[in-house]
């Protein structure tokens, strides 16, 4: 069975709130106008700009709106924190660990997983982000850094939660913004991680469950090479960053995504 696919712009810490406002309109207009839009389209800008955009996104279904991050607090003396709760109004989505966070405000795989705890208690979906570093991935460590940072930010969810999350597969070696050079992986590559992270929520949970749980990847995906990584046997859509900024490239990203999911 085919899931939906899943597209994810990740807008980081970019644009004013003009520009964020007219790349929005632009994605709106676009994606109003696709008939037969399988993928569902999930964008996530700096905080601030949420309640606009949701003004902006109006009764539109197709596109949702997501965070980039929440605290695991609800509430209190967390100076310069948002929580789930605040951000409930806007966005039902967030993303929780992803490697920038990782790397530059040290968030562990406990945080994360305060994080994702934190999300499902209020009723949202974390987008569950993991990757290896270049090191890693060089020594052949990939699946036991996998195993270490999916294992810790899912510990203690239960199965009748686990459906509410969505999973992205980020090398950090593969991120525009955090590396030199930064390559990707192959279609092979894709296939086996993509197995791997299925075997390993089997063991977790059923296999049943793992089958219906969406796995994404992540790391500079372009209208180009996004076929490589998205499609049977292959993951379940792409979290976008760079190539999110620039509305003709997104949507071209977009309309590869629906047809490789359309044969
Ligand atoms: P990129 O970023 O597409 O610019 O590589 C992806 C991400 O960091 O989520």
């Amino acid at each position: 069975m085919q899931k939906k696919p899943i597209l994810i712009a990740n807008w980081k810490m970019n644009l004013s709130l003009e520009d964020a406002r007219r790349l929005f309109l632009q994605f709106r207009k676009s994606i109003m106008s696709m008939k037969a839009l399988r993928s569902q389209v999930i964008v996530c800008p700096a905080y601030v700009y949420l309640p606009e955009l949701k003004k902006l996104l109006g009764r539109v279904q197709k596109i949702s709106l997501g965070a980039q991050d929440v605290f695991y607090e609800q509430e209190g003396a967390y100076t310069g924190e948002v929580s789930s709760m605040m951000i409930a109004p806007f966005a039902q989505y967030s993303l929780v660990g992803h490697s920038e966070r990782r790397a530059y405000f040290g968030e562990t795989d406990d945080v994360v997983n305060r994080k994702v705890h934190a999300l499902l208690n209020e009723r949202q979906i974390p987008i569950v982000c993991i990757g290896e570093q270049l090191e890693d991935y060089q020594k052949g460590e990939t699946a036991d850094v996998l195993r270490r940072q999916l294992r810790g930010a899912i510990k203690n969810v239960p199965k009748s939660r686990i459906l509410k999350i969505i999973l992205a597969y980020e090398p950090v070696w593969s991120i525009s913004t955090m590396s030199a050079n930064p390559k990707t992986p192959t279609e092979n590559e894709i296939m086996s991680v993509q197995l791997f992270l299925r075997k390993e929520l089997s063991t977790i949970y059923t296999r049943a469950i793992a089958e219906r749980i969406p796995i994404l990847y992540g790391g500079s995906v372009n209208s180009r090479n996004v076929t490589t990584f998205v499609g049977s046997g292959k993951m379940d859509g792409a979290l976008v960053g760079g190539a999110s900024l620039r509305a003709s490239e997104f949507l071209s990203i977009l309309r590869k995504v629906n047809s490789s999911y359309s044969s």
